[in-house]
């Protein structure tokens, strides 16, 4: 493999999502990832730093902009931006003028007057980030739009796996469940297989779409999540979205959890010292066991975690205060 380069700046002016990232793109964001984590010693790195309160955006403001729900991505923002001293200020939809029927562009150019020094937007709309980017010089944060990309949980997991794994490469990856409407699935395939991993999926046939083999390299498509989950050194589960049905695609969620649910008897398929991820919510029972999400191979905590310092890093690479 030739030698990466080294980068100090990222070649994106916006994050938008991992597929136009290079891997020294994604190297630059976690190695300045790695500074603000707080919790090293889940990966045996030493003793548990205190949470950074720096200064280094001191004076800038964050806009968030959430069409859809959020727990993990937008509180971890608001930490994120409030740790470096950045000013937020969140876009409250329902008392917003969007109720009045402003257009999703015309509300992005009235917050883009506002002067603000990053945008981070999260919606329904497919594409929506990458439309909006084409409108406004703030760098925009894709937070998850629609079924496309959520790049700034892939760039997380990026990070969790790594402190275990020391690695990306020459990894078995199985991606399990809700394939079909999950952004985060093609945020890290994409990313994955940058990198050289192999990766499986594995869901109910109607949530699996066809043609990912095809999506990025090193991409394997099971019958079964058995199949996927035989000698896999990572296992992710993804969240069944009934939001997103329009229709019912499997007979009922009990239905659903007899086959495809994370249990310690198919985990068992993995290997001995596999991690298992879940970018949450999880719906216990249902994608995955408690006692499996509750177990020491579960890393969730630790995405949750990482998140913050993912989130940190991107404001610094994109707000212009990398050194
Ligand atoms: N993983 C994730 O995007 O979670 P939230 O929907 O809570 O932000």
């Amino acid at each position: 493999m030739a030698a990466r380069k080294t980068l100090t700046r990222l070649s994106q002016q916006h994050l938008l999502g991992i597929e136009p990232l290079s891997v020294e793109d994604i190297e630059l964001v976690l190695a300045t990832a790695e500074k603000y984590q707080t919790r090293p010693e889940a990966s045996g790195r030493g003793e548990t730093r205190p949470v950074p309160r720096l200064d280094l955006l001191r004076g800038k403001t964050l806009v968030l902009a959430f069409y859809e729900p959020s727990t993990r991505t937008r509180l971890s923002f608001e930490m994120a931006a409030q740790r470096l001293s950045m000013d937020v200020v969140n876009l409250a939809l329902e008392a917003s003028s969007v109720q009045k029927g402003e257009s999703l562009l015309d509300t992005v150019k009235t917050l883009a007057a506002m002067r603000p020094d990053a945008l981070v937007i999260r919606h329904p709309g497919s594409g929506v980030p990458h439309f909006l980017a084409r409108h406004t010089t703030v760098p925009i944060l894709n937070a998850g739009d629609g079924v496309h990309e959520h790049p700034t949980q892939a760039l997380l997991d990026a990070l969790t796996i790594r402190d275990h794994k020391r690695r990306l490469d020459n990894l078995k990856v199985a991606i399990l469940g809700d394939i079909l409407h999950s952004r985060v699935a093609r945020s890290n395939l994409h990313l994955l297989s940058k990198f050289g991993a192999r990766i499986a999926l594995a869901g109910p046939p109607p949530l699996v779409p066809k043609g990912l083999e095809k999506l990025a390299p090193g991409v394997t498509v099971c019958r079964r999540l058995e199949e996927a989950l035989e000698g896999a050194d990572v296992v992710m589960m993804l969240r069944v979205q009934l939001e997103r049905q329009r229709e019912p695609l499997f007979a009922s969620p009990r239905e659903y959890a007899r086959h495809y649910c994370l249990t310690p008897e198919r985990l068992a398929r993995a290997r001995p010292d596999a991690i298992v991820m879940h970018p949450g919510p999880f719906l216990r029972g249902i994608d995955i066991a408690g006692e499996v999400a509750d177990s020491e191979r579960s890393v969730i905590p630790q995405q949750v975690a990482n998140g913050v310092a993912v989130r940190m890093a991107l404001l610094e690479l994109l707000t212009g205060a990398h050194p």
